[in-house]
């Protein structure tokens, strides 16, 4: 399987920078072909980031998508529309937007089938908080995440990133067991689901992933790659990242 690094910008770059990045960061990765390496610029900078990307390996994702394909819905973008701007992926139900903008299972759900539909593959995020944790309903939590956001979702050109929202921004990553452990979960969760396809669906880490400690996380088990934000807004730093030290 082949791990997959995916940089979410979230607000974050304007077109000139989205572009800088891209020339500084391509001459980096030329070389890198076992690893899947992905950006989310946000939506003004998906068309210049995928004009700059041509002729590369490095793919395009959005952060989100609205699930309806035009009309009446102002200040919304369609899985269509960022397919015709050069994505090949979206990111849906990250914990921003469930926690600011009432993204709750049934519209993650939505928003995924329409992206599928589209033809868009989807990188579906799940994870709990802090209090969750503590609490101990981790698991309830993921389960009813998965569960209800991914009912009726084909286990194809899915991408799951398990992110601990208490790991988000905060400088606290989950240690290499806690991942582990989580990441096990999902996987047993998706088999109940899918039987045997769910063995290729990527399980991406996501928290606080620094060039520092991606190879520890990366070692793990059921860890199939990263969703970093703060640490991909610079070429060095993701290009670092996205050339992890891989187990022998
Ligand atoms: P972070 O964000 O790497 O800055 O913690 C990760 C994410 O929210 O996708």
């Amino acid at each position: 399987m082949k791990y997959c690094m995916a940089a979410n910008w979230k607000m974050n770059k304007t077109v000139p920078e989205t572009v800088e990045f891209i020339k500084a960061f391509l001459p980096m990765v030329k070389d890198i072909t076992d690893v899947e390496i992905v950006i989310s610029p946000p939506f003004t900078s998906l068309y210049a980031a995928s004009e700059s990307l041509k002729g590369s390996d490095v793919k395009l994702s959005a952060q989100d998508v609205f699930w309806e394909e035009k009309g009446a819905f102002t200040g919304e973008v369609s899985p269509g529309m960022l397919l015709d701007a050069g994505c090949r992926y979206v990111i849906i139900g990250h914990s921003e937007r469930r926690q600011y903008f009432h993204d709750d299972d049934t519209v993650v759900n939505k928003k995924i089938k329409a992206a599928h539909k589209a033809g868009l593959g989807v990188i579906f995020c799940c994870g709990e908080s802090l209090e969750e944790r503590e609490s101990g309903r981790t698991f309830d939590v993921i389960g009813r995440e998965i569960q209800t956001g991914l009912e009726g979702v084909s286990a194809e050109d899915l991408i799951i990133a398990y992110e601990p929202i208490w790991a988000i921004g905060t400088g606290k990553t989950a240690t290499k067991e806690q991942a582990q452990e989580v990441h096990a979960f999902i996987r047993k969760t998706l088999k109940t689901a899918y039987g045997s396809a769910a063995d290729a669906i990527r399980i991406l880490y996501g928290g606080s992933v620094t060039p520092e400690n991606v190879d520890g996380l990366m070692a793990c088990q059921d860890v199939n790659g990263a969703l970093v934000g703060g640490a991909s807004l610079k070429p060095e730093s993701f290009y670092k990242i996205v050339s992890f030290k891989k187990e022998s």
